[in-house]
């Protein structure tokens, strides 16, 4: 069948009013790679052969904290639009800023506990943008259940937590960490590296797996940060041990626990994280 593309509100509730349920959604900003390919057939997969995928494309400005990053941000929409074609999906939702924001928009989204930490404690604003935009995109396209990543794990987090605090009816599916196969995590900045960044990068990985077989709290942040620091590319943004339920930082490995990195490349910032399963 051929894929619409619905660039208007009013064009996805045309094509949504014969769409067969059910309807899974998976958010993106668009330049598409395979890590997204995979969120996509994990789609396919829950809707079944006869279900609607519906792949959104939409760069959120209000989840910038910084123009220049929006401004630098990759749209690749031709090719985006042969990923989404050639992996099934049904239908993709691009809107312009313009459809999505009133000029006078007044009513946000805020996650007020997991949003402060990690990453979004140098990025202000920034989990309040991404909650409004999904819960637009949720409203908007009538989904049942979502995709997303979990490489943006707090992300994924503050999704699962707005999602039960609010009732909404829609299913968080997760899918892993999709990986390039020196083990770097996918991620559309990941082009923005320089060849000698690109080399190093898998270093953030292999930092976060050795730390990882330590059994101190003390001992996985300092192995982690050396090796990490070992390089004269990276600039440390946040190194932490959380616990993996509330995202606190945890002293202890008697639950679970997750160690995340953010490490810049230059002006490139790349995140990762690995879990660490309970001492028993
Ligand atoms: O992960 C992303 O690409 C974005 O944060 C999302 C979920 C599409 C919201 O803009």
């Amino acid at each position: 069948m051929t894929m619409w593309i619905a660039r208007t509100k009013a064009e996805l509730q045309t094509r949504l009013d014969t769409a067969s349920r059910p309807v899974i959604l998976v958010p993106t900003m668009g330049a598409l790679h395979p890590g997204h390919s995979a969120l996509i057939n994990l789609a396919r997969h829950h809707a079944g052969p006869d279900g609607t995928v519906l792949v959104s494309i939409f760069v959120n400005p209000i989840q910038f904290d910084k123009s220049a990053d929006l401004d630098n941000y990759p749209r690749t929409e031709d090719a985006d639009f042969e990923i989404c074609q050639s992996h099934d999906a049904d239908g993709i939702f691009l809107p312009e800023p313009s459809e999505m924001y009133f000029n006078d928009r007044s009513t946000t989204v805020s996650e007020n506990l997991l949003s402060r930490l990690l990453c979004g404690a140098a990025r202000t604003g920034h989990f309040d943008g991404v909650c409004t935009v999904v819960l637009k995109l949720f409203h908007l396209t009538r989904c049942d259940a979502a995709v997303f990543g979990e490489k943006d794990f707090q992300q994924l987090a503050i999704i699962q937590r707005m999602v039960r605090d609010l009732d909404l009816p829609v299913r968080i599916i997760p899918h892993p960490t999709v990986r390039e196969p020196d083990g770097l995590a996918m991620s559309s900045r990941n082009r923005r590296l320089s060849s000698e960044q690109r080399a190093d990068a898998p270093r953030i990985l292999q930092a976060l797996l050795a730390a990882a077989e330590k059994t101190s709290p003390p001992d996985i942040l300092t192995s982690a940060r050396e090796m990490i620091e070992a390089s004269p590319l990276t600039k440390i943004d946040y190194l932490s041990l959380v616990d993996a339920e509330t995202l606190q930082t945890t002293q202890h490995l008697s639950r679970p626990s997750i160690l995340a990195a953010a490490v810049f490349y230059g002006d490139v910032r790349l995140i990762d994280h690995v879990r660490i399963a309970a001492l028993s």
